[in-house]
């Protein structure tokens, strides 16, 4: 294997796994085999939820057993909530949620007499309430009930949105919101599943793992990328200064955010669904500025590099659309990948080996000790 730019670990084949395939047939994606045509248009989150942890498409009961599960476990420990009044304003939401999971995990260890399934709803219901707990105190919003009644029907998409804008969504807005959810839930060995699988080969705890994954998800060459894309589109008025910015950006060798994947190399399935509903929003809306704008940048960067747009392209003006500030793009993301690190960290623990690759080594052949006086 190479280092380096050139390495990478692409086209390693590191474990098994029989959640998700990602590329198996070109540009597929499949989820506990079904496909994400189907599910994007016809599951809830929850349902989606229960087929990665699960591994099967859930019964009635069974949704309603889960649902009820993660909505009873919103309420978050009142130590956690002072921890949270005492983070800075300026923080970036994503370190409010690695801080809180990693708090969360002081409150209420995972022990050998939990099921780690009660955890993933507990992460579920916690991660929506503590980050916009966090984000209405530091807007001067008081203390927000998490938890508040008439919520408990409530799904996450349906949630997160009554916390953050006390009025909600509704019709296409929620079913977009939800779509994006089930598209960002799972996707095989990427960086940050990868990264909580190593953290649980080491048979730490689903707390821990989930940190990691936080932390490796941040980073703008992944989930981070849809506050980038968003910070892109808002910087053009119109598709004509799109195209030539873009043009002027490739010609310095600059990244252009939400392009590209290691896997698909032709297109990204999820962001032909997430397109959808972005152009569904935008038409809603009547502002279609930023819909115009992005589909200029897909152009040009088809025609200039044969590269296609990922799901955090279309997703970012989604979400623009909802009114989510794009401080909080990168934490939905989380929400939803929550079900996809967790379905990993148990498949790791079923058959576990410490996961300890070798390196190639580049450094100096073996020296001899100098003393300090004897050193140039
Ligand atoms: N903009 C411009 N050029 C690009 C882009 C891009 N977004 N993506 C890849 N390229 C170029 C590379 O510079 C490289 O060119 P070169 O051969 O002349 O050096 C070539 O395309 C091949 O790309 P790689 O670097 O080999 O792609 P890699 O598999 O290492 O990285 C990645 C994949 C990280 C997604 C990359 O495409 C990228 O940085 N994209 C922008 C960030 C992004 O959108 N991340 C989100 C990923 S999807 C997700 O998390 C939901």
């Amino acid at each position: 294997m190479k280092g380096g730019r050139s390495g990478g670990m692409a086209d390693v084949i590191a474990g098994e796994t029989a959640i998700s395939t990602v590329g198996k047939e070109g540009n597929g994606l499949t989820y506990r085999g079904y496909r994400i045509e189907q599910l994007a248009e016809h599951a809830s989150f929850e349902e989606c939820a229960c087929l990665l942890l699960y591994g099967t498409l859930p019964s009635d009961n069974q949704l309603s057993r889960f649902s009820a599960s993660m909505t009873g476990k919103r309420q978050l420990p009142a130590g956690l909530l002072t921890i949270l009044e005492q983070l800075p304003a300026s923080s970036h939401p994503m370190d409010v949620l690695r801080t809180g999971v990693s708090a969360l995990a002081s409150f209420e260890p995972e022990t050998d007499a939990n099921d780690p399934l009660d955890i993933a709803a507990r992460l579920l219901g916690a991660c929506p309430s503590l980050l916009l707990y966090w984000w209405r105190y530091r807007d001067g919003g008081g203390r927000l009930d998490t938890a508040p009644p008439g919520h408990e029907g409530l799904g996450v998409a349906a949630h997160f949105a009554e916390l953050l804008h006390d009025g909600g969504l509704a019709g296409e807005a929620l079913r977009a919101l939800e779509a994006s959810l089930v598209l960002y839930a799972e996707h095989e060995f990427n960086a940050s599943t990868f990264a909580a699988r190593i953290t649980a080969s080491t048979r730490s705890d689903v707390y821990s793992a989930i940190t990691t994954g936080i932390g490796t998800l941040r980073g703008p060459l992944h989930g981070g990328a849809n506050e980038a894309v968003m910070e892109l589109l808002e910087h053009y008025q119109d598709p004509d200064e799109a195209e030539a910015g873009v043009v002027a950006q490739l010609a310095e060798g600059k990244l252009i955010m939400g392009f590209g994947h290691r896997v698909y190399k032709v297109r990204d399935p999820r962001s032909d669904l997430i397109k959808r509903h972005a152009c569904e929003l935008a038409k809603a809306s009547g502002d279609l500025r930023s819909f115009a704008v992005a589909e200029r940048i897909e152009a040009v960067m088809r025609r200039e590099k044969r590269l296609f747009p990922n799901l955090d392209f279309y997703s970012a003006i989604v979400y623009r659309h909802l009114n989510i500030p794009t401080p909080l793009f990168t934490p939905l993301f989380v929400i939803a990948r929550l079900t996809g690190w967790i379905a990993h960290i148990l498949e790791q623990r079923t058959a576990n080996r410490i996961i300890r690759p070798s390196a190639a080594y580049t450094g100096p052949e073996p020296l001899l000790w100098k003393p300090r006086n004897e050193r140039i």
